[in-house]
């Protein structure tokens, strides 16, 4: 069952068009990700799910609400990370979770019931006293996811949750999500950073300029690229013959499986292991120098590669 459909949503800002035309379903339950570079358009498309603007155009449900027309009566179900952090420095953790409660109708026992959990739950119940204000920003965050989860909200969305924070709050922080869906929550997260979106996410839908250039799960997307691993050979390239390179490289590989640019060949192989020896004998034997040698997996950062012909953090 869906929990939310998304359909040809679009958003524009004056002359520039955010998001183009994105459709996308996510079933309850699930974990999915919109994973794009900075200036995409995941937050508008985030900002529209959670009725904070509308769309241009287009039609968004979560479950059989109309977010569009009632987006009031949406946000019940749902729980926002957003991008930036809105929190009272001057407020303790359990103060300002306490504030957030009473905004989703907590109140009493339930509301410290609910607090009590989500503190445990963030992994700050010993630090409930101190104000926010001596709060890392990691630790900050982890405020903000809790104050979105207070109300046992179906489906929870957060738009990029660990930027910019230590490296020791990013794991937890991932780790919470990850149980979080374990323990039946459907979550929707966006990032610029692959490896979150490939430890957290079943399905991963890939915006780029506005648009939905891919959607599926990781194993899925790594087909389109063949599920081939990336060699990358660098060579000093003073002392080399191209041509005798080419004819050598085209001995061992079909040409659209290899590429040879400024002092560096690519193959694209699935068991670039099996080849690596043979292929470097034979480079080496036309009288190039071989100076390094990089097998780069299928991941998602190559999908995005062979999708755009860019890196996605460029
Ligand atoms: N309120 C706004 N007014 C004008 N342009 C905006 C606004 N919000 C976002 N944009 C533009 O829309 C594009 C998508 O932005 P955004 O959704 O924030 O991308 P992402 O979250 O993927 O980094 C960017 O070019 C951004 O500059
Ligand atoms: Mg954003």
């Amino acid at each position: 069952m869906n929990i939310l459909s998304v359909q040809d949503l679009r958003k524009s800002f004056g002359e520039l068009d955010a998001v183009k035309g994105v459709s996308f379903t996510v079933e309850k339950g699930e974990s999915f990700s919109l994973l794009g570079p900075n200036g995409a358009g995941k937050s508008t498309i985030i900002n529209m799910i959670t009725g904070l603007f509308p769309p241009t155009a287009g039609d968004i449900h979560i479950n059989d609400i109309n977010v569009v027309k009632k987006p009031k009566q949406a946000q019940k179900l749902i729980g926002v990370v957003p991008q930036e952090i809105a929190l009272y420095e001057t407020m303790s953790a359990r103060e300002n979770l306490k504030f957030w409660g009473r905004m989703y109708d907590l109140s009493g026992k339930a509301l410290e019931k609910s607090v009590d959990e989500v503190l445990e739950i963030i992994g700050l119940t010993d630090r409930a006293k101190d104000k926010i204000g001596t709060f890392s920003g990691g630790m900050k965050r982890r405020v903000n996811i809790g104050a979105a989860i207070l109300h046992h909200p179906q489906l929870l969305i957060m738009d990029e949750p660990t930027v910019g924070i230590d490296p020791q709050s990013r794991n937890h922080i991932l780790e919470t999500v990850k149980r979080l869906n374990q323990q039946g929550m459907t979550i929707i997260y966006t990032s610029h950073y692959m490896e979150e979106v490939e430890y957290l996410c079943e399905r991963i839908g890939i915006i780029d300029h506005g648009e939905l250039i891919a959607c599926g799960t990781l194993r899925e997307l790594r087909e389109t690229i063949g599920d081939r691993s990336r060699m990358i050979i660098l060579f000093n390239q003073q002392e080399v013959d191209l041509a005798k390179l080419t004819k050598t490289l085209s001995g061992l590989f079909v040409e659209k499986d290899f590429e040879v640019k400024d002092g560096e060949i690519i193959v694209f192989h699935k068991q670039p292991q099996l080849i690596l020896s043979d292929l470097i004998q034979g480079v080496t034997e036309t009288g190039t120098k071989v100076t390094s040698v990089e097998i780069v997996e299928p991941n998602l950062e190559s999908v995005f590669l062979h999708l755009t012909g860019r890196n996605l953090r460029d």
